[in-house]
């Protein structure tokens, strides 16, 4: 579904900055993916570089057996729309509407009726078990009910890809919980296929594969077996081989 071969970005200026420096990443059909390293390391880069929203300075990126350096502005715009689904930190959703707008947005966006949109949002809505909030404005509801709002408006166009860079980052540790369990399931019952950047060592454990990044290349990559409790060990077990402050990863259990 992703296919990144040899992947540099230089940031221009004086000296100019290598952020990444040949990293190459398959990501399958259905896949859950997560990206973790050291503040600094280039994770945001790189999402942004599958996202489309940046370009690589060399190497090539397929997304859904397209070479996205073939595709115009219009085409990437439509990619973006259809393709893939958007998750962020700070929920980036708009306050002047309410949570039934802000998830209908997408279908809106790609010209759908207005009976489709929201009878696709009330289902999503019905999955993500916040039906009651639908008419509420976003300065009305909690940051862990805004972040699943924010995931059934990343999800209300079908996407092939859900890219999430740290959804659990500004969450308590239950609110965090919630999200991931909820992103989790989507990826397993929706075949989404789903990367996300992370810090946080159990928000990580819900993921299929941790790939480990470190001053802009690949450091190592671990796969969960059938215990996320020993996967999460092990996530553990790799970031203190990878150094970085405390500050650079969350590793507090919860419940
Ligand atoms: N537009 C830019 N121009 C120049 N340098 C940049 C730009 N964006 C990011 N950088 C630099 O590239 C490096 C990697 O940034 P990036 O945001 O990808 O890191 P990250 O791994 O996501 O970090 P964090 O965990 O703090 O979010 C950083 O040193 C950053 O200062
Ligand atoms: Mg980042």
């Amino acid at each position: 579904m992703i296919e990144l071969k040899a992947i540099t970005k230089i940031y221009p200026g004086n000296p100019p900055y290598e952020v990444l420096k040949s990293i190459d990443l398959d990501v399958l059909e259905g896949e859950f993916l997560s990206i973790m390293g050291p503040s600094g390391s280039g994770k945001t880069t790189l999402l942004n570089i599958i996202a489309t929203l940046d370009q690589a300075t060399g190497g090539k990126v397929v997304i859904n057996n397209q070479d996205v350096s073939k595709m115009d502005e219009d085409y990437l715009s439509l990619l973006r729309l259809k393709t893939i689904g958007f998750v962020f930190q700070d929920f980036n959703l708009l306050p002047p509407l309410t949570v039934i707008e802000n998830i209908m947005l997408p279908m809106t966006l790609d010209k759908a009726s207005t009976s489709e949109s929201r009878k696709k949002a009330r289902d999503l809505m019905a999955e993500l078990d916040i039906s009651s909030l639908e008419n509420k404005r976003i300065t009305e509801i909690s940051g862990g009910e805004k972040q699943r709002v924010a995931i059934a408006r990343a999800l209300i166009n079908d996407p092939k890809i859900i890219l999430a860079d740290e959804p659990t980052g500004n969450l308590d540790s239950k609110a965090a919980g919630d999200v991931m369990t909820i992103l989790a399931e989507m990826n397993r019952l929706k075949r989404v296929t789903t990367v996300m950047v992370t810090h946080d060592a159990i928000s990580a454990s819900y993921s299929e594969r941790v790939m480990f990044i470190k001053d802009g290349q690949f450091y190592n990559e671990i796969h969960c077996g059938n215990k996320r409790e020993v996967f999460y060990q092990s996530i553990l077990d790799v970031l203190a081989h990878l150094g970085g402050t405390n500050h650079d990863f969350q590793t507090t259990r919860y419940s």
